[in-house]
């Protein structure tokens, strides 16, 4: 079994500060589901407890799409209905001052565990971005790209005091300026959007996931099939070795597993990893999978990386 922890004791990141008030059973890695075949890992616990404990420079590629904290009592339309926005206790709304410590902490530890010239995507709305996007720039990333992601048919706004919030923004960028980036550009310009075969725009239009990738169970902010495999495509290679530290119900982990990379995730809530775990079966176990991996996967590149 790889290693991606230290063996000697974790720095304590968490010295006096209680955002996402993590228990302390979770301080210990819990190894949730692995597949060594397809370099497809899952841990159950706090993403700073175990950023922390990860050894430097492992991954090719980190997307995070962290808390928001925008779960805050307020009301939002889902299929017709007007229902709470409440995502869950992880992403309570805090003070500002609370929320940039957290995203300075999370985003630091994955500068550190990101090879020199690997990327990072995160998502995020302006309850958090502006903040993900300052801490970015004061721990020495360098921004690349600021994406909008158009949510094509997003809910009405039911106050008709503002805007239909019709966009997420996903930030991308690279360890620091320095470093040389993979951009997988060809294959971009043919997937093409607006227009195949021409340069690809920072504006994606990309449907939120529909039912199927829902049949197992639903995340209250589950990101389409089709963002991550545009990021995952864009920005790292077969064989390849991606993070997500909020994992949720595991997108990342099975577009990685659908595209041949390997696939580390941290994720807090129990309910969550049961729905990773169901997904990422799926998509590795035929008869279910539509995948078919051949044996040749090269997935030394990723285990060399973790040893
Ligand atoms: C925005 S959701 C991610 C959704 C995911 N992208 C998907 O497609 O399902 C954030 C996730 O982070 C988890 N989370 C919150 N705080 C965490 C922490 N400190 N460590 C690990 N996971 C955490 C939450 O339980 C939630 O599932």
């Amino acid at each position: 079994m790889l290693e991606i922890f230290e063996q000697e004791e974790s720095r304590d990141l968490h010295s006096g500060f209680v955002v996402c008030e993590a228990k302390p059973e979770y301080a210990t890695p819990i190894h949730a589901f692995s597949d060594p075949d397809h370099n497809l890992r899952l841990y159950h616990g706090d993403a700073l407890h175990l950023l922390s404990k990860c050894k430097r420079e492992l991954f090719d590629l980190v997307f995070a799409d962290p808390p928001y904290f925008l779960s805050n009592g307020g009301i939002t339309c889902h299929s017709g209905r007007m229902v709470s926005v409440n995502k869950g206790h992880w992403d309570e709304g805090r003070s500002f001052e609370e929320m940039h410590k957290f995203n300075l902490i999370w985003l630091r530890e994955c500068q550190r565990v990101l090879k020199p010239n690997g990327t990072i995507f995160v998502s995020g709305t302006s309850h958090n971005i502006h903040s993900i996007g300052f801490a970015m720039q004061t721990l020495g990333f360098k921004i690349l790209n600021d994406i909008a992601w158009h949510k094509v048919n997003p809910p009405p706004n039911l106050s008709c005091r503002y805007f239909v919030h019709a966009t997420e923004t996903i930030i991308w960028a690279k360890r620091d300026d320095k470093a040389r980036h993979l951009f997988n550009y060809e294959e971009m310009k043919s997937i093409g959007d607006p227009t195949k075969g021409k340069q690809m725009q920072s504006l994606w239009r990309i449907t939120p996931p529909g039912k199927n990738e829902k049949r197992y169970g639903k995340h209250p902010t589950q990101k389409p099939e089709a963002l991550l495999d545009r990021i995952i495509r864009a920005a790292s290679n077969p064989g390849d070795c991606i993070l997500d530290p909020f994992c949720g119900s595991g997108t990342t982990g099975v577009v990685a597993a659908r595209l041949k990379r390997g696939f580390i995730g941290f994720e807090l809530d129990q309910e969550f990893i049961d729905l990773s775990i169901k997904r990422l079966k799926d998509e590795i176990e035929p008869p279910q999978s539509m995948l078919r991996l051949s044996e040749d996967i090269k997935i030394s590149k990723c285990e060399e990386a973790l040893v």
